[in-house]
């Protein structure tokens, strides 16, 4: 019944995202997106050149898509909602990638910091940026030529187009493996001056409409709770680790007001800070009443309840461990729980997060009795 519910609901909620989806202005002819494994839709496989293994993609592609999910991510509901298709990833180059409505340069395991040596993914969001510029060049330069005007971005798509961020999940969960709490605060302003950067670059070359997503509560993710979670001590009520959500909590703060000095910089610009980390936790809260049976549990992993995480071992792979064959395998059905592999979120609630950023209004100045999502 409780579960029966949960559908309701979210058919409710989905009605609601359409038709405020046609009261709003979210024609924007173009997208480009920013980012870490969040938004990455094919990006960081089609660099480093691997193929992710099924179940990822199960639910929607069918085939693994590139994207860390059993199916669509934020990203998708949302180019969804203003009619774009989905992104191509920058790298992608099979396959014919059409980018005249956008590209999209997130690749998973980036940091807003530049990589290390032990970085998994190379392109940092400076690289990312970089990336834009250079396509945006050879844009400009092939527009001149007239031949591929199919496939690339008109000019003033550059300027009318959206722009938009995720990411910075990982520069913190990154730091804890080296940093206490208290430093890992210290770092931020470090992080977030290098975001400013990639910013106003952007702006410098006639971004106008920027649209940025805060970081997600990262203390409740198997993978950070198998790690850091060990001694129920550092465990908050929903059985999240306190310090990982307190460094995301500050360092959201610390987005938005970068956000309003932005705006307040930029008056010719649309700034807007999209505030994921109240959506996500408020799904992990409470799940049950958004239709979900697991709230922090892997849906695809090794090692069973209460994570079903094992970080030797990826989701949809098997190894040999000691001997014995472990396999991270899918679960019955991924739409009950809220993450996928322990570090990324199902489609499901993917599907939700997107729903309740696109309820909302749009404006800059919510209602104060509003959830703020979007400030
Ligand atoms: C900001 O957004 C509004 C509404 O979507 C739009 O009318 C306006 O042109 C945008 N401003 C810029 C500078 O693109
Ligand atoms: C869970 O829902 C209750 C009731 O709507 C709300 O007051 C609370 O803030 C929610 N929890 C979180 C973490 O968002
Ligand atoms: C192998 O298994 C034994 C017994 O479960 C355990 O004590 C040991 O740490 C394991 N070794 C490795 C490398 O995982
Ligand atoms: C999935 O469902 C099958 C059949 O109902 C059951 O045997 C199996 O244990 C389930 N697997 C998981 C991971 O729950
Ligand atoms: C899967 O889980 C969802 C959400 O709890 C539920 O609505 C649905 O009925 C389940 N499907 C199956 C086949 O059990
Ligand atoms: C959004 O908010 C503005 C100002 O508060 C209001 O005038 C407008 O009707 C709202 N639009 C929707 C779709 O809720």
């Amino acid at each position: 019944m409780a579960s029966e519910n949960g559908v309701c609901f979210q058919v409710v909620l989905f009605c609601m995202f359409f038709a405020v989806a046609n009261s709003i202005d979210l024609s924007y002819p173009a997208a480009f997106n920013f980012g870490d494994s969040n938004s990455d839709t094919g990006e960081l496989a089609a660099a480093l050149g691997f193929l992710l293994a099924p179940p990822n993609g199960q639910n929607y592609f069918k085939p693994p898509s590139g994207r860390f999910c059993d199916g669509r991510l934020i990203v998708d509901f949302l180019m969804d909602a203003m009619d774009l298709p989905f992104l191509n990833a920058y790298m992608d180059s099979v396959g014919l990638p059409n980018f005249q409505q956008g590209c999209n340069f997130a690749a998973g395991g980036s940091t807003i910091l530049p990589a290390t040596a032990t970085s998994i993914s190379p392109f940092g969001f400076g690289v990312q940026v970089s990336q834009f510029l250079r396509f945006r060049a050879r844009v400009l330069e092939l527009l001149a030529g007239k031949k591929l005007d199919k496939y690339i971005p008109a000019e003033d798509y550059f300027e009318k187009g959206l722009y938009m961020f995720d990411i910075g999940q990982n520069d913190l969960a990154g730091a804890f493996y080296s940093k206490n709490l208290d430093q890992v605060l210290a770092s931020i302003p470090t992080i977030l001056l290098e975001f400013e950067t990639g910013i106003k670059k952007l702006y410098d070359h006639g971004a106008r409409n920027f649209w940025i997503h805060n970081t997600g509560p990262l203390g409740c993710l198997p993978q950070v709770v198998a790690k850091f979670g060990t001694d129920p001590s550092k465990l908050d009520v929903l059985g999240c680790v306190s310090s990982h959500n307190q460094a995301a909590k500050t360092f959201n703060l610390q987005l938005q007001t970068l956000c309003n000095k932005l705006k307040g910089q930029y008056p010719d610009a649309n700034v807007t800070y999209v505030d994921i980390f109240t959506i996500k936790a408020d799904l992990i809260a409470n799940y049950s009443k958004h239709g979900f049976e697991q709230p922090i549990m892997a849906c695809c992993g090794y090692g069973g309840p209460p994570l079903n995480y094992d970080n030797r071992v990826s989701c949809g792979l098997t190894k040999i461990l000691n001997g014995t064959k472990i396999s991270a395998k899918g679960c019955n059905n991924s739409s009950a729980y809220v993450n996928w592999d322990g570090i990324h979120y199902t489609e499901a609630a993917n599907q939700y997060v997107a729903s309740q950023i696109l309820a909302e209004n749009y404006s800059n100045t919510p209602s104060p009795n509003k959830m703020p999502f979007l400030l």
